[in-house]
């Protein structure tokens, strides 16, 4: 009797254990989707690398304030300004301001600036992808068959490189910079809490090289795309506005403005869950902004919602194609809008 009562409790805890388990690689799954993508400055491989093959690309970028970061900032008198405040005393070896304003390698141990912000700020470092995804699984460009095609960029995708079909990530990555998380960052050295971001006019301005595949010509985002943007990028405004006001703790400036940027961008998600009323994941996304209150200590509630957002916003790129999204056309910013000329 003893080993049959032994052997039921065992087989409990054997579920009890397994059901452990697949809670937490769950949890373990969903942080590693929710963390901001900073790239691995081990695996740098620089903007030159990419220049070797990506030359029309480079030059679009060279004319950007991404590229013109690197020299300007450290010598602008704002910059010496927030640094005095902070104590710091140089900028480009100060790790806070290194993470959003340049990209870094580790040279001799030390992370070293190489450029500001560059292609692999946003598409990820390319040590671990850069050959696999140019290098037609061996063959040539006419040669590799559509299953081999399929299948280096699903090993692209697994690698860590970040496509441009990869809306979600892109729009984390732009948010990770856009939105100021570090509360003395702002209380105390006065720098700019975020910049009023929106996925559509900040990449189709002065950002965009769509320039590979049109060979040369700058082409624009398709309308289907544009839905698509506008729509995640604001799920992620959202997502990266509450997990901001989860780390505050005084109630100061910093405090203020993430509370308002969380508030203004779930009005605005519910504006756009009426105009596309077929879509549950983007109500589900407009009411879980209101699912959490604004205020200090509430990280728990906050966080929660946060990450419940970002899983929606997954599961909605996976299942539309932005063909039925029309309803938010009047919302999308018009090219007047853009942030700078996109390059000819
Ligand atoms: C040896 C040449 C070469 C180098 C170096 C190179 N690329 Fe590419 N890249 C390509 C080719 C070829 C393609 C298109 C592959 C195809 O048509 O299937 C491509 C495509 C891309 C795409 C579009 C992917 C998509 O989903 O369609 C991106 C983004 C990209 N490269 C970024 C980079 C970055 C960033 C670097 C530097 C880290 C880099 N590339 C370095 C040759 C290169
Ligand atoms: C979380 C990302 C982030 C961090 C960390 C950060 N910055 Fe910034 N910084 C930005 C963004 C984004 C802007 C542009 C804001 C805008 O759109 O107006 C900016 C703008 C600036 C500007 C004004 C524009 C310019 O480039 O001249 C200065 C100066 C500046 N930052 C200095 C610093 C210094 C110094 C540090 C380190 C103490 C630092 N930043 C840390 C993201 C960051
Ligand atoms: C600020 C972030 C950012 C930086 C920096 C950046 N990219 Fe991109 N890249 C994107 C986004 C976003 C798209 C998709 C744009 C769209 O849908 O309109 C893209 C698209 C691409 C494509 C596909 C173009 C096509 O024809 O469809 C290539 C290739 C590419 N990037 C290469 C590069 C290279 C090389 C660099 C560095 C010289 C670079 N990118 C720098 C964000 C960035
Ligand atoms: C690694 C951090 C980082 C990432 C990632 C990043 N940015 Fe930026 N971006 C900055 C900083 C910092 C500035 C301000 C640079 C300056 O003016 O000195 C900036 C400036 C810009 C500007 C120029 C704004 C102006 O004042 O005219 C545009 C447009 C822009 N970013 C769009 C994007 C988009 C779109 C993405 C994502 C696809 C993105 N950025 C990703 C850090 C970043």
């Amino acid at each position: 009797m003893g080993t049959c009562h032994d052997r039921t409790r065992f087989h409990v805890l054997k579920v009890i254990f397994l059901a452990c388990v697949f809670l937490l690689a769950a949890i373990a799954s969903t942080l590693s989707k929710n963390s901001a993508k900073s790239p691995n400055h081990k695996k740098i491989v620089g903007p030159n690398a990419c220049a070797e093959c990506h030359k029309v690309e480079t030059e679009v970028w060279k004319k950007t304030h991404h590229f013109t970061t690197f020299k300007k900032m450290p010598r602008s008198k704002e910059a010496r300004k927030i640094a005095d405040k902070l104590k710091i005393k140089r900028i480009k070896s100060e790790s806070l301001c290194l993470t959003c304003h340049f990209t870094t390698r580790i040279k001799k141990k030390k992370k070293k600036p190489i450029a500001g912000i560059s292609c692999e700020s946003c598409h990820s470092a390319g040590k671990d992808w850069e050959k696999v995804h140019s290098g037609f699984s061996g063959k040539t460009e006419k040669t590799e068959s559509k299953t081999e095609e399929a299948a280096r960029w699903k090993k692209v995708d697994k690698l860590g490189m970040i496509r441009p079909a990869a809306v979600y990530d892109l729009a984390k990555n732009c948010y990770s910079c856009h939105v100021v998380p570090q509360e003395k960052l702002v209380n105390v050295g006065k720098h700019p809490a975020g910049s009023s971001f929106e996925l559509v006019s900040w990449s189709q301005g002065e950002v965009r090289h769509n320039l590979w595949y049109s060979k040369g010509k700058n082409k624009k985002a398709s309308s289907d795309r544009k839905r698509i943007l506008y729509v995640t990028g604001l799920a992620v405004e959202l997502e990266t506005a509450l997990r901001a006001v989860a780390v505050a703790t005084k109630s100061k400036s910093y405090a203020f403005k993430m509370a308002l940027r969380a508030d203004a961008a779930r009005k605005k998600m519910k504006r756009v869950a009426s105009s596309i009323p077929q879509a549950g994941e983007i109500a589900a996304i407009a009411e879980l902004g209101y699912s959490a209150g604004l205020k200090l200590n509430n990280k728990k509630a906050l966080t929660v919602a946060a990450d419940r957002i970002a899983a929606k916003a997954l599961a909605m790129i996976e299942k539309y194609d932005g063909s039925t999204f029309g309803g938010v056309d009047s919302m999308i910013p018009n090219e007047n809008k853009y942030k700078g000329k996109p390059a000819k």
